[in-house]
Formats: structure tokens, C-alpha cells, sequence
């Protein structure tokens, strides 16, 4: 007999959830329904977990995920909704709808999940089963659709497990997704903009809101980013030379492996030259020493396979000129 290192299908009961519940516990990775698309869920508070989920996917970069969570009182925990926030929310939730909001200091969600931003996208999901699941769990469920980079969207379990076999822990049947394509994304950082249109039609929200949303639409999570995106995503303040083999003086040192002896502030984003270590270190430790004040940061050379890949692609992006200080 041959034991196959394989991922689990189980069916969508109440002792199930729970051990779907105990997957993300662990730093598991789930694939769950939601009514909109099957999401893959880790816990996203951390920040391993994160980076595994990314991994599993295949994404070219680190795009910000949506945070998933059970009602109202948890999606204040997460984010600040201002009046409109309020109303949409009031009006949608639960449902196929994603508010991109400003977050809380302690949001529970990893700087990894994040892409470094201050923003977050929360979602409450309508499925009895996605309800079930983050009610058990407890805190922010992030999930992606369940789908490798590059393909569409599943919308069941068959498609997920297609998709994901082997590469996470679990996937939870509750059958055909209704909405089939993913939420309707509204930012609520200045005047309500639409991200990204999905399965809550623009007329309702505009009903509900008695204005017209912007249009701001955000590249796919699943396309590669235009370098034109990049002010979207988070850069230090500080100037990034990459492929740093050791640091000069004046700069501080974001070391992978080995650290040479270095006088200025250093982090380490692994000592032990693990890439899922890494990856979740990554947003975390670029503000940690932009915050420290150094203006110049060098940084190791991160090899390309697997998630080196995508934290080679966001130090470009951090490393690239600033459009904002073009003079
Ligand atoms: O229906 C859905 O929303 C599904 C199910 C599983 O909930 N999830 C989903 O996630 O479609 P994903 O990762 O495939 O798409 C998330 C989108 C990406 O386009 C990402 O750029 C955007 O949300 N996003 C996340 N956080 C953001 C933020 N702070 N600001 C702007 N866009 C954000
Ligand atoms: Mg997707």
C-alpha cells in the first residue's frame, strides 16, 4: 500500500468545518465555497501560512488578499468603515461584496496578506458554509480563489481539487458555487470607487450609496502586475540596492542567510535561507527599517525559484524609481 501525501476532500458537516477549522489553526491551507467562487484560506494573521498560500497558487507577485470574516462586529475589528462603509455593508453583508477600507492597527491580518499596505479588502462571505467556517476559526480567514495562477476561477470542488491537488491540505465540498463569479470590490478610502465589478451588480451599490461610483479598476489578482501599478503597492521610503553583496557604510543591511558583520541596522529576512520564512518577513521587514530611518537599504541576493520568484518581483518593484518624486 502507498500513502499518497495528498489533499483531503471532505463534506461540508459540522464535524468537518471543525476540522477544517483546526487545518487553518495549524497553518493549513483549505479550499472552501463561498457563494461568489471556492476560496483558499489560510490564517491570516500568519504570516507562514501566507506565503505557503501564495506558493500553493503559483503567484507571479504578492497581490493583497481578501480577508474573510463571519459578521459585522469581526469586519470592525479589521477595518475603519466610514458612513458609506457602514451603509454598503448594512445593505450587502452578507454577500458578494469586497470593501477596501483603511485598517485597524492590530487588523489580524500579516503584512504578507496585506502587500504592505494600510489598506484592507474584507469580505463577509454569505455561504452557510463559509459562514460556519470563519464562525469556528474565529479570526480572519484570507482567501484567494482556489485556482492556480493563470487559470479561472473554481466553482466547485472538483475545480479546486483540479487545480490544487497536492499543493494544500484540504478542500472542503459544499457543492456548486450560486454567484460563480468573484465579489464586486468597492474602495471606501476617499469617494466609493469601483475595483473591480463581480458578483453584487453596480446599480444596487449605486442605489444604495445615491451617487455614481468611480471607476479605479485594479489588475487582476492573478494577471501580472503592469510596472504602471506599482504605486499601488507598498514602497519604502528608503532607496533598495538589490543583489547587495555586502552592505557600505550608511546603509542598512535586509540580509537572506549569512549576514556579513555589519555596523547598521540589520534584519535577517532568513537565516536559514527558507523562502516561505522569507516571503513572510518580507513587507514586515522593509518597514521595519524604513521606520529605523536608514535611507539607503541593501539587500542579499534572493534566488529565483519558488517564492523567490515573487519577492524578487516585489524588490523590483520597491527598488524602481518613485514616480512621486520624479522631478
Ligand atoms: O469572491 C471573491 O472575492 C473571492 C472569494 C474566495 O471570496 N476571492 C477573490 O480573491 O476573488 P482574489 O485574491 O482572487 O482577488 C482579490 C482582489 C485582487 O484583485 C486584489 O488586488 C484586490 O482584491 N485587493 C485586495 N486587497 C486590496 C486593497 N487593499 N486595495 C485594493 N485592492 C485590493
Ligand atoms: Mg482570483
Amino acid at each position: 500500500m502507498s500513502i499518497e501525501l495528498g489533499t483531503h476532500v471532505v463534506a461540508a458537516d459540522a464535524a468537518d468545518i471543525a476540522g477544517a477549522a483546526r487545518c487553518l489553526e495549524a497553518g493549513g491551507l483549505a479550499a472552501f465555497p463561498t457563494e461568489t467562487v471556492y476560496g483558499l484560506g489560510a490564517d491570516a494573521g500568519n504570516g507562514e501560512a501566507v506565503a505557503r498560500l501564495y506558493a500553493a497558487k503559483g503567484r507571479p507577485a504578492f497581490n493583497p488578499l481578501i480577508a474573510h470574516v463571519a459578521g459585522l462586529a469581526a469586519a470592525h475589528r479589521v477595518g475603519r468603515f466610514n458612513p458609506e462603509a457602514e451603509r454598503l455593508a448594512a445593505a450587502f453583508w452578507p454577500g458578494p461584496l469586497t470593501l477596501v477600507l483603511p485598517k485597524e492597527p492590530d487588523c489580524g491580518v500579516s503584512d504578507l496578506a496585506l502587500a504592505g499596505l494600510d489598506s484592507v479588502a474584507i469580505r463577509v462571505p454569505a455561504h452557510p458554509v463559509a459562514q460556519a467556517l470563519l464562525s469556528a476559526f474565529g479570526r480572519p480567514v484570507v482567501a484567494p480563489s482556489a485556482n492556480r495562477s493563470g487559470h479561472v476561477s473554481p466553482t466547485s470542488a472538483a475545480h479546486a481539487l483540479g487545480d490544487l491537488r497536492g499543493r494544500i491540505d484540504l478542500v472542503v465540498d459544499g457543492g456548486p458555487c450560486i454567484v460563480g463569479v468573484e465579489s464586486t470590490i468597492v474602495s471606501c478610502l476617499d469617494a466609493p470607487a469601483l475595483l473591480r465589478p463581480g458578483g453584487l451588480p453596480r446599480e444596487d451599490i449605486e442605489r444604495v450609496l445615491g451617487r455614481p461610483l468611480t471607476f479605479a479598476a485594479v489588475p487582476d489578482a492573478d494577471a501580472p502586475i503592469a510596472p504602471g501599478m506599482l504605486s499601488s503597492h507598498y514602497a519604502p521610503k528608503a532607496d533598495l540596492r538589490l543583489n547587495a553583496e555586502a552592505p557600505r557604510v550608511g546603509e542598512a543591511l535586509l540580509a537572506f542567510g549569512e549576514a556579513p558583520a555589519h555596523s547598521g541596522a540589520t534584519l535577517n529576512l532568513s537565516r536559514r535561507r527558507d523562502l516561505v520564512e522569507a516571503a513572510a518577513n518580507l513587507f514586515s521587514h522593509l518597514r521595519a527599517l524604513d521606520a529605523s530611518g536608514a535611507r539607503h537599504i541593501a539587500v542579499m541576493t534572493i534566488p529565483h525559484e519558488g517564492l523567490g520568484e515573487a519577492i524578487n518581483d516585489r524588490l523590483a518593484r520597491a527598488a524602481a524609481p518613485k514616480p512621486e518624486v520624479r522631478k
